[in-house]
């Protein structure tokens, strides 16, 4: 116990003086030099993955001792505290940029999750009884940045996404948003949240963030936009002519997410299901209209009629002759 402290206790018991007067007296004795202390401001900091974190920390210690030694640690094993600049976990990142008068401000660059702890700054001087770590230390967390985001959205609706850490960077902190790699300017975001208001089929992608002027990116999530079928489109393959005995195949074209079930329809009676509906030796009752159909939980649509006009082989012959006489006349 230092002279002051019990000086203002024997200012207590003896003449109880009004209460301003203790704090003065307390105040003196917390800013007094004569004393060991180190303090670090702030004491918690949050930092980002790779980024690097400045430790500011002041000290003092009593007159008459004389600095050997002044260093980090994070161990609190007193004679055996191991200096960080020792640690070749640290060796190549940590740069001292204090003093051996009051200044112990530490620099740590590429800061990494596992860097997340409490940091000590420790003094030893030339008397045996002179050393001291300032407790508690300052505590350093270091968060990588992650994207939250609904899985599966339909199109119209409003999507939030947010940049999440796991502490609060600081308010400064602007936020930028990649969308398959390339950077989102069009829409502004308000603080870590990406705001996608009627949300678009295009707007469906791998979503990251990070944070202006530091190099951490987040792991990309992808936002998947649902959307009704659009309308379908039927292609015949092969073209042209089709004559009976011939193997024709019906391809039922719709983009939707999810993908549609498809069914095809030949005058009012549903005849196949699937994206291809083949038809292997095409006879004359084959010939008709067909549609195809494509469903999702989000609705759907129809495609314009096709007709199939199945030849035999004597119409071809017919025809040929016609167009022949044509020619002739
Ligand atoms: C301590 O040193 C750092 C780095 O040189 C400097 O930025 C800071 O202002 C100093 N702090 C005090 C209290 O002198
Ligand atoms: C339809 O026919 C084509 C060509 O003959 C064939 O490659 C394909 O596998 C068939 N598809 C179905 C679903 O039967
Ligand atoms: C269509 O014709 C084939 C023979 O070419 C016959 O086997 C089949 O039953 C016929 N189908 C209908 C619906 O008339």
């Amino acid at each position: 116990m230092s002279f002051n402290t019990i000086y203002v206790m024997l200012m207590w018991v003896r003449m109880a003086p009004p209460l301003p007067l203790i704090f003065f007296l307390l105040m003196i004795h917390g800013v007094s030099s004569d004393d060991w202390g180190v303090s670090y401001s702030p004491s918690h900091i949050c930092a980002l993955k790779d980024s690097t974190v400045i430790m500011r920390c002041t000290y003092t210690y009593p007159t008459g001792y004389k600095i050997e030694k002044v260093f980090w640690t994070e161990t609190l094993k007193g004679d055996e505290s191991l200096d960080l600049s020792e640690d070749p976990e640290y060796s190549q990142r940590l740069q001292y940029l204090g003093d051996k008068q009051q200044n112990c401000t530490v620099r740590l660059s590429h800061v990494t999750l596992k860097d997340s702890h409490m940091y000590y700054f420790r003094i030893i001087t030339d008397k045996p009884d002179g050393k001291y770590t300032g407790k508690p230390g300052v505590t350093l967390t270091v968060t990588d940045l992650q994207v939250e985001s609904p899985e599966r959205v339909t199109e119209g609706d409003s999507v939030n996404l947010r940049c999440k850490s796991s502490c609060a960077l600081t308010d400064r902190a602007t936020f930028i948003w990649y969308r398959n790699s390339q950077p989102l300017t069009e829409r502004r975001d308000r603080n870590n949240e990406l705001l996608l208001q009627s949300v678009r089929r295009e707007d469906s992608g791998r979503y990251s963030c990070a944070v202006d002027g530091h190099t951490h990116i987040s792991p990309a999530v992808q936002l998947n936009v649902m959307y009704p079928p659009v309308k379908p489109v039927i292609s015949i393959s092969p073209s042209g002519v089709i004559v009976e005995g011939d193997s024709v195949t019906l391809n039922c074209i719709s983009d939707s997410n999810p993908p549609a079930e498809i069914s095809w329809i030949k005058g009012g009676t549903i005849v196949g299901s699937g994206r291809i509906y083949n038809i292997s030796k095409i006879s004359s009752n084959d010939s008709g209209e067909y549609k195809c159909k494509s469903i999702n939980e989000h609705g759907e649509k129809y495609s314009d009629a096709v007709t199939l006009n199945v030849m035999c082989e004597l119409m071809i012959v017919y025809t040929l002759f016609k167009n022949f006489k044509f020619i002739i006349v």
